[in-house]
């Protein structure tokens, strides 16, 4: 199966106090086409900065990042957008949602910068709604939405382009153990449409729907096991 992501050497290093500090000190990770993996790590250890350049939300300070044939690791904010938009659907931990739009207009929103037409904007946005059990809130805004619902809308944005990966931050982070036990279905079933997902989770349960986990350890990849195999990478 061929790699969808290639990272070599990334190095993300923070000027702080006027010394270096190495956030990623050289993350080599391939990912195929199809796969599930589950990050883990301390708190620290370098996840989320790991997931902002995989999402193409940063840059690393040095490396290279091949997403599909594409080297992404230098472009600038613009071209990232682009590249976003048509490969990544982005889940956060506390959803990002705008407060003062509908549940359907937070869904529509990434169509609009991929200049869709409303009408069609507002069709496929419905329709990912239905997808995750939520065309009954359209019109609903998110402070009228449980955690779980909130959650819910992010991964039908997050969907709403097509986007061929999937990545999320600790997405259920916030959520109680029902609304963790949704969300993660939604996951399941992404991942048997054969999307690529990469998750970052602190829960060992649900790392362990995935079948490759991945541990950060001060910006180094420690381990990385799946389906029972567990390497010792470093
Ligand atoms: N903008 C920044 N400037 C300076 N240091 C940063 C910045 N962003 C992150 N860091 C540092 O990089 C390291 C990794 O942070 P990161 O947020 O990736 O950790 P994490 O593994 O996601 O932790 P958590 O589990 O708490 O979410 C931390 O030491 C953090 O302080
Ligand atoms: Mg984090």
């Amino acid at each position: 199966m061929k790699h969808v992501i290639e990272l070599k050497d990334i190095k993300k290093i923070y000027h702080i106090g006027g010394e270096d500090f190495a956030a990623l000190a050289g993350i080599t990770l391939n990912i195929k086409e199809g796969e599930f993996a589950a990050l883990m790590g301390p708190s620290g250890s370098g996840k989320s900065t790991l997931m902002n350049i995989l999402g193409c939300l940063d840059r690393p300070t040095s490396g290279s990042y091949k997403l599909g044939d594409k080297e992404v690791a230098h472009l600038s904010d613009d071209e990232l957008a682009v590249v976003r938009n048509q490969h990544i659907g982005f889940v956060f931990q506390n959803f990002n949602l705008l407060s003062r739009i509908s549940a359907l207009d937070n869904v529509a929103l990434p169509l609009i910068y991929a200049g869709v037409g409303r009408k069609e904007r507002s069709e496929r946005a419905m329709e990912k709604l239905r997808s995750v059990g939520l065309e009954t809130w359209a019109h609903h805004k998110p402070n009228e939405l449980s955690g779980g619902q909130r959650q819910r809308v992010a991964i039908a944005r997050a969907l709403v382009n097509n986007p061929h990966i999937i990545m999320a931050d600790e997405p259920t982070g916030n959520l109680d153990t029902k609304s963790t036990k949704d969300i993660m279905r939604l996951f399941e079933a992404l991942h048997e449409e054969h999307k690529t997902i990469i998750l970052v989770t602190h829960e060992p349960e649900i790392a362990a729907c995935a079948n490759r986990q991945l541990l950060l350890s001060d910006g180094k990849i420690t381990k990385d096991a799946g389906r029972g195999v567990v390497m010792d990478v470093i």
